[in-house]
């Protein structure tokens, strides 16, 4: 498993952490223009004082760079920069760079390592733990990939400073998720100390990034290749979200957002099934109403839509062949399970049109 250290400033004994990993001082430094301009000068100083060679790759800040021509891109100046296999590469960035450059890891020269260096609140609790990387498709997202597990995460909290609030919200939405499908007591943490940690305060923001990032982590640990249902506990709320995400053309809601409100949905079809109580659900709705969204947001892409389309857009939204939704419920707060068989079509809609009323 990747070793994942959380602390500030992160890059300070970065030297003796590579040494440790058997890993070169020689590296490739990917950012994405944001990150450049922000922690970039900070980020190559500190390999220039502990003597690594590194040559610096940025790439335009946008979903859109996941794709083979950024890849190719990035190979060519890889290959005439003499980057070979004796070298390693550090993504510094949220989930387009951790993604991005995880893919051109695995796939260069057959495979260099990656160090993951996550900016985002999704990142570092989410898309740099675990090991899969992708490009996207033009048939779909995340579709052309790999298992290229990070050597090491680094994650320094106080670059959040900076995140625009409505990435920290994104985000914030898996680190509820992690409450919710793996720890009662850690959702009790954030209901109290929500505003805190969205504030970036710490210790309550620390705290929660490493309580999450070792949810994911022992969970990635148990069932890497999302084969006995464990992993994909960690797409609760998420069946629902991508159907919103679809609809909204994946541009106008952000992943976390759909998620948040997928969580709605979830918990109440978790109570329609009667694997959570009402209490239970008051309990977890009570923290999803912290949620902050742009004025108008869940109106447009979410309550306009009849709850049909919605369905039929989770529908669309599948990747696997067979024609069953998948949903991720709740066994009580802090437990989650994959619900194997089918459900009607009006209990889905029926949690959605009753999600509505909530939201
Ligand atoms: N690999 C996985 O397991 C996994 C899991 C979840 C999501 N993802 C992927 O992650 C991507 C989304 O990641 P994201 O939400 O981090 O988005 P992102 O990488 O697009 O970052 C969001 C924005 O924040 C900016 N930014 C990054 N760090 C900053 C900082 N410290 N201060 C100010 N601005 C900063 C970025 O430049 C960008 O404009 C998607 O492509 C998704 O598919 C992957
Ligand atoms: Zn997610």
């Amino acid at each position: 498993m990747s070793e994942i250290i959380v602390s500030t400033p992160v890059t300070e004994d970065i030297a003796v952490l590579f040494d440790k990993h058997g890993l070169a001082r020689k590296t490739v430094v990917l950012f994405d223009e944001n990150t450049r301009k922000l922690i970039g000068n900070q980020i190559l100083d500190s390999l220039d004082r502990q003597g690594f060679i590194w040559k610096e790759l940025v790439i335009p800040a946008r979903e859109t760079s996941k794709s083979f021509r950024t890849a190719m891109k990035l190979y060519t100046e890889m290959i005439e920069a003499h980057v070979d296999r004796g070298w390693n590469l550090l993504a510094v960035g949220g989930g387009v760079v951790g993604d991005l450059g995880g893919f051109v890891a695995a796939s260069f020269y057959r495979g260099i390592p990656v160090i993951q260096l996550p900016t985002t609140l999704l990142a570092m609790t989410d898309s740099a733990i675990g090991g899969k990387v992708a490009i996207n498709h033009p048939l779909g997202k995340n579709l052309i990939g790999f298992f290229h597990m990070p050597q090491l995460v680094l994650i320094d909290p106080a670059w959040l400073n900076t995140l625009p609030e409505r990435e920290i919200y994104a985000g914030m939405a898996e680190v509820v998720k992690y409450g919710f499908i793996a720890d009662r007591q850690f959702l009790s943490y954030l209901d109290e100390h929500f505003d805190e940690i969205v504030a970036v305060k710490d210790p309550y923001v620390t705290y929660a990034i490493r309580t999450s990032a070792m949810i994911k982590a022992d969970v990635v640990e148990k069932d890497f290749k999302e084969e006995s249902g464990l992993r994909a506990t960690l797409n609760f709320g998420h069946t629902f979200g991508h159907g919103l995400e679809k609809l909204a053309d994946y541009r106008h809601i952000r992943h976390g957002e759909a998620v948040a409100l997928g969580m709605v949905c979830a918990l109440i079809l978790s109570e329609m099934l009667g694997t959570i109580t009402e209490e239970e659900l008051q309990q977890g709705l009570n923290v999803l109403s912290r949620f902050k969204f742009r004025k108008g947001l869940v109106e447009k892409h979410f309550k306009v839509h009849p709850a049909q389309k919605i369905l039929e857009s989770m529908h669309s939204d599948k990747k696997k062949v067979d024609s069953a939704l998948r949903f991720v419920l709740l066994d009580g707060l802090g437990k989650a399970f994959l619900h194997r068989e089918t459900l009607d079509d009006e209990l889905i809609t029926g949690a959605i049109e009753k999600a509505k009323t909530f939201c």
